[in-house]
């Protein structure tokens, strides 16, 4: 039987089981009941409970389901389809969400590959997060695909086994998802646009600066040929206070902002801001590798 996951702690293939999954060497991970496995090694944890706790995860999953970034999983959607359409028909395909969080995006992406013009792919999902909570509230939304705790600092994949590296607003490893793209692989990789949340970022900042391009740019050069990028952008007009503090909830401003900046968005229930996203799409240079 083929693999593709790696063993975290002697990097050999890891073979599923009845319970969960096994190296040659006898490393064995067992499935948690609700259907993922927990592949990070306690001394690897820099935390108790690393990535978003349960309350981020709660406000992600309420706000991603009001529908407002359809638009930004529709544009992911078919930028994935197109980086597909160059694979040679039949051959197994794998795909990875680095930083998945509550399965919105990796759930939607299989939902339109299964109609769409990769339809006849046969296509391996795989969705990873550090955090457990995420990736608990991911397997509910599709116990199908393949649902891991891992970080993206040491993935449990064999060098050269995915065809596309799906990452959204999270951390990322270039290193480490070139290692694990094959040579023909993209990194599709998903970021904040210029003027993205402005509305929001005018009330916790007395001066409003536009994001800059993402460092990945710089350091994705030696291992990826430059990236096309694509921007999308729409107004968005949020209508409750709920809606406020779950989009609050799902920025670094949560963490970043003092009480009494809070305290003026917590006094909002109506908020007009810009969504801008910028998706970039990296190839893997050729080189000597798989
Ligand atoms: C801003 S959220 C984005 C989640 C999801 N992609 C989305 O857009 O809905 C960032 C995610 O990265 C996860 N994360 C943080 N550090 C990580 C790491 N080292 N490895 C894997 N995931 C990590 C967090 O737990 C969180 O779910
Ligand atoms: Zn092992």
């Amino acid at each position: 039987m083929t693999s593709i996951l790696q063993c975290p702690v002697c990097r050999e293939p890891l073979l599923p089981t009845a319970t969960g999954y096994q190296c040659a060497t006898n490393h064995s991970f067992d499935a948690a009941r609700q259907g993922y496995v927990n592949l990070v090694l306690a001394h690897n944890k820099h935390s108790k409970e690393p990535g978003d706790d349960p309350d981020m995860i709660q406000s992600r999953r309420r706000f991603l389901d009001l529908g407002y970034y359809l638009k930004v999983s529709d544009g992911i959607n078919r930028t994935i389809a197109t980086a597909l359409s160059s694979l040679v028909p039949h051959t197994n395909c794998s795909i990875l969400d680095a930083g998945c969080g509550e399965g919105f995006y990796l759930q939607r992406l299989k939902e339109a590959l299964a109609h769409g013009s990769a339809a006849h792919l046969p296509i391996e999902y795989h969705g990873v997060d550090v955090s457990k909570f995420a990736v608990r509230q991911a397997t509910q939304r599709d116990r199908t695909m393949a649902w891991f705790v891992a970080s993206i600092n040491d993935l449990p994949f064999l060098d050269g086994s995915l065809d596309i590296v799906l990452s959204v607003f999270s951390p990322a490893n270039i290193l480490e998802f070139a290692r694990i793209l094959k040579q023909s692989g993209s990194l599709i990789f998903i970021s904040p646009g210029p003027r993205h949340l402005n509305g929001l970022r005018e009330i916790i900042y007395p001066v409003t600066r536009e994001h800059a391009a993402p460092a990945i740019t710089e350091k994705a050069e030696a291992l990826f040929a430059p990236a096309t990028v694509a921007r999308i952008t729409y107004p968005l007009a949020l209508v409750s206070n709920q809606e406020i503090m779950d989009l609050l909830a799902m920025t670094p401003y949560y963490w970043n902002i003092d009480r009494e900046t809070k305290a003026k968005v917590a006094a909002l229930d109506r908020l007009q801001l810009d969504v801008d996203v910028e998706i970039r799409v990296f190839k893997k240079k050729s080189g000597d590798g798989p």
